[in-house]
């Protein structure tokens, strides 16, 4: 079979039943449903903690097993977890917790067990004799007999030297199933690891300590390539009308990727060699062009990707010096338009895990959005063009020092909440979803998004002479500066209204696709940056997301990063990245027949 039923009976509470994909490990089996076991090695199969009884169905006896239990114990069914693939049916017993796992808390309130890929283990190698003179590699191989691993010529090199340095006592470092380095004496305690967000506008680097699941240090820096554009769209024009522009646009990721490396390491009083893995998350554009791939059919109609897996990268290939050999882990993508961002946003977010009905709402130039509805999970993109990045509105800005992020609109004035409290200069994404709202809710605009003039019945007499018209058009001035005011333009009222009205579309289709309504929703997930400044109250009152009481929506903020991090400090979490993959199916919006009307409909506020 491909799947296998485990039942589990942990001690001393009732009894679970799950089922995995055949060949899991008991202890990845357990610890992806919550069901806790003992572990310090984290699955490495060198603790011997993870004990589990099999009272029915089969498991054969690992390597490691006869050092951990008597032959009784093997007959009654004892095993260590991590090292016991569940091939068939099963029951379980679970003995009580003796040690707490390590773990480390990330994303939306997930708990990881740590288990990186990256593992550093202190062996001492007996001295070789006229009487032993196996290599120096089969002595290592002998010390870590429980480890199948090949080994990186680098290593090979530096472990006869390590190994004469320290009177035999050296470490070897092993990232996934590769033998990277091998270095003198015990340095188990420095173990590092890289995790990038490579956003468009700004790309987030955070330095994890492997030992401790802790962060070590973060930096930020605005994505260098934005001078080639300021949304992907663009990024991929420039690319397509310049054939050098992909590698100057390759080499500007990788200048941002490898300063942020060095910044995070001279701050936390890191070697850069010590970070022996990297983990990147970026919507599929960015990913491209990272790795200097051409994003040009990801611009155009049927939006085909190079590919949505890279496995067996390094650090190098994305132009970040580490450690020489370390590794690189890129989110998988799920399609051209719901990148891996998307997919380390959603594992950090648990879509996976929660039986409850969840959207998650990734909102920027181009939105995405996934809804989990029991075992079923349905993702989209929808193109909600720049009104957020403040690029389609007039007096819009990107959420800096100056910009307008809130909004609050009286009877006869109008407060605002600037960044960095400055005068202001512009208007971020959320203000103008804010201002927008504002004036919904006192009347200036009606529900067909038409702003009111000064000498509209029913306009407040203090907010009326706010009301202009500059040339043709309508306005409502936001802010009277010394110099000019800052005033938003109907049209950029209607630009909203299309964006809100492309999102609405996207996740009320979604629902209808799963046979639910908005009233189901038990929880919306904002995501990204901008989510996270994006007042709930007013994204609801325009209809941005599903009318779900306040404390139903929850501002995630940046979760992809959220998911680089669980991918290093956990390989049971890159599988069930892995398995997103499989689980989402996608629904194409562009092709629906009805996605007009739906849109026309989304309209109104
Ligand atoms: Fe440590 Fe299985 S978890 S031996």
């Amino acid at each position: 079979p491909d799947r296998a039923r485990i039942r589990f009976h942990p001690d001393g509470s009732a009894p679970r039943e799950v089922r995995v994909p055949a060949g899991t490990t008991l202890f990845d089996a357990a610890s992806w449903n919550g069901i806790a076991v003992d572990s310090t090695c984290g699955g490495h199969g060198t603790c011997k903690k993870c004990l589990m009884r099999v009272i029915e169905g089969d498991v054969p006896v690992s390597r490691v097993d006869p050092r951990a239990f008597t032959p009784e114990q093997l007959r009654a069914g004892w095993r260590l977890a991590c090292r016991a693939a569940a091939e068939q049916d099963l029951v379980v017993e679970v003995p009580p917790l003796v040690t707490r796992p390590k773990a480390a808390t990330v994303g939306v309130g997930r708990q990881v067990v740590l288990r990186p890929a990256v593992q550093k283990r202190c062996v001492t190698l007996p001295e070789p004799s006229l009487a032993d003179q196996r290599s120096d590699l089969e002595r290592l191989r002998a010390a870590l007999d429980d480890l199948e691993f090949s080994a990186d010529l680098r290593a090979v090199r530096n472990l006869s030297r390590a190994m004469r340095a320290a009177d035999g006592v050296v470490t070897a470092v092993i990232v996934d199933d590769v033998l990277v380095d091998v270095e003198p004496g015990d340095t188990g305690a420095r173990c590092y690891a890289l995790a990038f967000d490579l956003g468009t506008t700004t790309v987030v680097a955070t330095l994890l300590d492997l030992v401790t699941g802790t962060p070590a240090a973060v930096a930020s820096v605005l994505n260098p390539q934005q001078p080639h554009g300021a949304d992907v769209i663009t990024r991929i024009s420039a690319t397509m009308m310049d054939p050098s522009a992909l590698d100057r646009l390759t080499a500007l990721a990788h200048s941002a990727l490898d300063g942020l490396a060095g910044e995070v390491c001279a701050e936390a009083g890191v070697d850069r060699r010590e970070v022996y893995e990297i983990a990147l998350a970026g919507n599929a554009t960015m990913v491209h062009l990272a790795l200097g791939l051409d994003p040009e059919p990801l611009g155009v109609a049927p939006f085909v990707m190079a590919g949505r897996e890279f496995p067996g990268l390094t650090a190098r290939d994305l132009g970040v010096q580490v450690h020489p050999g370390a590794r690189a882990y890129v989110f998988p993508a799920l399609g051209a338009y719901v990148g891996g961002d998307v997919v380390a946003g959603a594992l950090a977010s648990g879509m996976d895990r929660d039986r409850r009905i969840r959207l998650f709402i990734d909102i920027g130039t181009n939105c995405e959005i996934v809804l989990a509805a029991g075992d079923r999970l349905l993702a989209t993109a929808a193109p909600a063009g720049p009104a957020f990045e403040g690029a389609a509105i007039r007096c819009g800005m990107r959420a800096a020092p100056g910009a307008i992020e809130g909004v609050k609109i009286s009877e006869d004035d109008v407060l605002l909440d600037v960044i960095g409290d400055v005068e202001p200069l512009g208007l971020a994404g959320s203000g103008l979803v804010d201002a927008v709202a504002a004036l919904v809710s006192t009347g200036l605009v009606d529900a067909s998004g038409r702003l009111a003039t000064a000498d509209d019945p029913g306009v407040p007499p203090g907010l009326a002479a706010r009301l202009r018209t500059v040339g043709e058009e309508r306005a409502f001035v936001l802010h009277a500066g010394p110099q000019h005011d800052l005033c938003l333009f109907q049209r950029d009222i209607r630009e909203l209204q299309f964006a809100k009205a492309a999102i609405a579309t996207g996740w009320s289709l979604l629902l209808e696709e799963a046979g639910l309504t908005q009233d189901d929703v038990a929880q919306v997930v904002l995501a990204g940056s901008f989510g996270s400044y994006l007042s709930a109250s007013a994204a609801v009152r325009i209809g941005l997301v599903p009318g779900v009481s306040l404390l139903r929506i929850v501002s995630a903020g940046n979760v992809a990063g959220e998911g680089a991090k669980m991918a290093l400090l956990s390989v049971r979490e890159r599988a069930a990245a892995r398995a997103l993959l499989e689980e989402v199916r996608y629904v194409e919006l562009s092709d629906r027949p009805d996605f007009n009307d739906r849109f026309v409909d989304r309209l109104a506020f």
